[in-house]
């Protein structure tokens, strides 16, 4: 049916007989001559019907956009003065000499249109799929794993592929879950990671693991997160996390070398948790925005204003500045604006000091809070934050939680409302995360990584002591802002295995019924081993440069995880229920 694609089509060929097959992009009648934008996967192809050829003309007259052409024509030069630089083959066109229509089309409800409403772009998925931009996301995916699995291969990693039928594999998040005909009253949970498969395989031997695998976490979602999203999951037997960490960094520079040509200096910066959080307020930071908090809670633990002396107290508070360079030029209105954005954070205001004359003490500042603190205050902020003439200072004053989310967030924000972020790819690792952290709800200890991360030490007695100071072998790759990758060294002994279940309230029996297999693996031969899962969404979301992960997927989830081209989730028949001893307690008509 086609000798080229339309995209290929260039000067090398004028002369030639061609035969191309694509859609009408564009239709342009100019009194007589008709122009078709044929497009296919390539690119776009001017196509002409000239009237002379009154067969083809009559139809190419009936033509509209998005139609299905097949078309043989030969190569010509456009006529000077109409050679258009925007287009690839915008110096050449074909005129045709036949021409099939293999199809009509409906007029679409959005044509090429990137800024249509998202839930159309959904429902349609297959037109939004034609536009060059999501054309080009998909194929840079491609790149992508190519280049992973050509770089996993040549360093020994085997592929495997792990049940997506299974028992709960816990992340944190909550599970999708299966019923089971066969088993009436039980269910599947689709995997939140292949995670104990892997650990598993390391007890096999098989030395060197990865997958790109698809995993299922029914969790609030966002720009970055998808209720199913892919891995490039990896796990290596016989290595320390500084060995796994300089090969993860070597496979993410090659990555980035062979498909986007971009140069990352390896070894990436490594930064402790705590600095990550005292410096940025984020166990992700943005390394292109050259802005950090500075601590003032010290200066202030003994200042009039309850807002500020309270926080600086509080063992568990924390009072930070930020400070804006040329930030003085904001308007009430902004202020108020990012009061109400760091208040989506739990801030409950938004203090600042506006430094119009650093030079002038007191005197050359603008503040609401002013009169509330003593000049040493005053003073020392000034002097921590660096703060000079043109400058304004926010300050944040809540557990120290609220005031890392707030403004830390209202940091990324300011560096992308002032244009502060810098060109490029910052890499880093973010380490010694602390092993446990306390559910406010429950009180209880939870893992901050999951329950298989060994703990910095080696002595399980160890952990009961203080839970909140032990830290963990665990890493995680940021880039940009966005958390690329995470994973860690793993427990391989069976003591401390159910040293952390039980640190974790995970009663004996329900460690037997939920993770006995893995106990049980533990007590056989258990390699040391590590490893780390790479959220590939986010990878290619960052190399395609967009704001969302939906707009690398094919087809993604809705914001609310449902999908208007398929309508999934559906409602199953009354006999599928039964099958699978479900009965419903509520109908949609209740
Ligand atoms: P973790 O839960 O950190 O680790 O996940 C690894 C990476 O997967 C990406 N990611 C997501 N991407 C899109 N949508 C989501 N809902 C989503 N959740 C996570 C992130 C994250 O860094 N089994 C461990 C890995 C290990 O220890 O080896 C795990 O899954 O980029
Ligand atoms: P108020 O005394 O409540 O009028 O607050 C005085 C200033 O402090 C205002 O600019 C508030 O935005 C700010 N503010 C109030 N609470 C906090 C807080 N927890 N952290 C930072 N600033 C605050």
């Amino acid at each position: 049916m086609r000798s080229h694609y339309c995209g290929q089509i260039d000067e090398k060929l004028i002369g030639q007989q061609v035969s191309v097959a694509g859609w009408v992009h564009r239709r342009r009648d100019h009194g007589g001559v008709i122009f078709v934008d044929l497009r296919d996967r390539e690119g776009l192809l001017q196509v002409v019907f000239d009237p002379d050829r009154a067969d083809i003309f009559a139809e190419a007259e009936r033509i509209r956009g998005e139609y299905v052409l097949a078309v043989t024509g030969t190569v010509r030069e456009r006529p000077a003065g109409t050679v258009n630089p925007n287009m690839p083959t915008g110096s050449i066109e074909i005129l045709a000499h036949e021409l099939t229509t293999l199809n009509d089309s409906e007029t679409p409800p959005f044509h090429h249109d990137e800024n249509a409403n998202e839930e159309l772009r959904l429902k349609y998925r297959y037109l939004d799929l034609r536009r060059e931009k999501m054309l080009g996301n998909l194929r840079l995916r491609h790149q992508v794993t190519k280049a992973m699995r050509n770089y996993l291969d040549d360093n020994g990693f085997i592929d495997v592929e792990t049940p997506m039928l299974t028992r709960a594999t816990p992340e944190g998040a909550r599970d999708y879950i299966v019923p089971s005909r066969t088993h009436p009253g039980k269910f599947f949970a689709l995997p939140q990671s292949p995670q104990i498969f892997k650990q598993l395989l390391m007890m096999s031997g098989l030395d060197r693991y990865y997958q790109i695998a698809r995993c299922f976490r029914d969790e609030d979602l966002r720009a970055d997160r998808q209720p199913e999203f892919t891995q490039l999951d990896i796990e290596m037997s016989f290595v320390d996390e500084e060995s796994l960490m300089s090969s993860m960094e070597n496979m993410v520079a090659e990555l980035f070398k062979t498909v986007m040509d971009i140069e990352m200096p390896t070894p990436f910066p490594r930064m402790p948790y705590v600095e990550a959080m005292y410096r940025f307020g984020s166990d992700k930071p943005d390394l292109r925005i050259d802005l950090e908090l500075t601590e003032v809670s010290d200066l202030l633990a003994s200042v009039e204003f309850k807002v500020f002396a309270g926080p600086a107290q509080d063992p568990n508070g924390r009072v930070a500045a930020l400070c804006l360079p040329g930030g003085n030029d904001l308007t009430r209105k902004e202020i108020d604006d990012y009061t109400a954005f760091v208040g989506r954070y739990g801030a409950k205001g938004l203090a600042y000091i506006k430094v119009n004359d650093e030079a002038a003490g007191r005197d050359g500042l603008q503040s609401p809070i002013l009169k509330f603190l003593p000049d040493e205050a005053i003073t020392g902020i000034m002097q921590r934050t660096g703060a000079q003439s043109g400058d304004l200072v926010f300050f944040g004053a809540d557990n120290a939680r609220i005031v890392n989310d707030a403004l830390g967030a209202l940091r990324v924000k300011l560096g992308e409302d002032r244009n502060l972020v810098a060109e490029g790819w910052r890499p880093m690792w973010v380490v010694d995360f602390p092993m446990f952290e306390k559910d406010k709800q429950t009180q209880r200890w939870t893992s901050l990584h999951h329950p298989f991360t060994a703990p910095s030490t080696d002595d399980p007695s160890a952990l009961r002591a203080d839970p909140g100071s032990v830290l963990s072998r665990a890493y995680d790759m940021v880039l940009n802002g966005s958390e690329i990758g995470g994973g860690s060294v793993r427990i391989h002994d069976r003591k401390m295995q159910a040293a952390v279940f039980d640190l974790l309230d995970i009663s004996d029996d329900e460690a037997e019924e939920k993770f006995g297999f893995l106990l049980r693996a533990l007590e056989f031969g258990c390699p040391p081993h590590g490893g780390i899962a790479f959220g590939l969404d986010r990878m290619v979301m960052l190399m395609a440069g967009e704001d969302s992960i939906r707009d690398v997927i094919a087809f993604p989830k809705t914001q609310t995880a449902s999908c208007p081209l398929t309508n999934a989730p559906g409602e199953v028949s009354a006999a599928q229920l039964k099958e699978t001893g479900i009965r419903l307690r509520t109908t949609r008509t209740e």
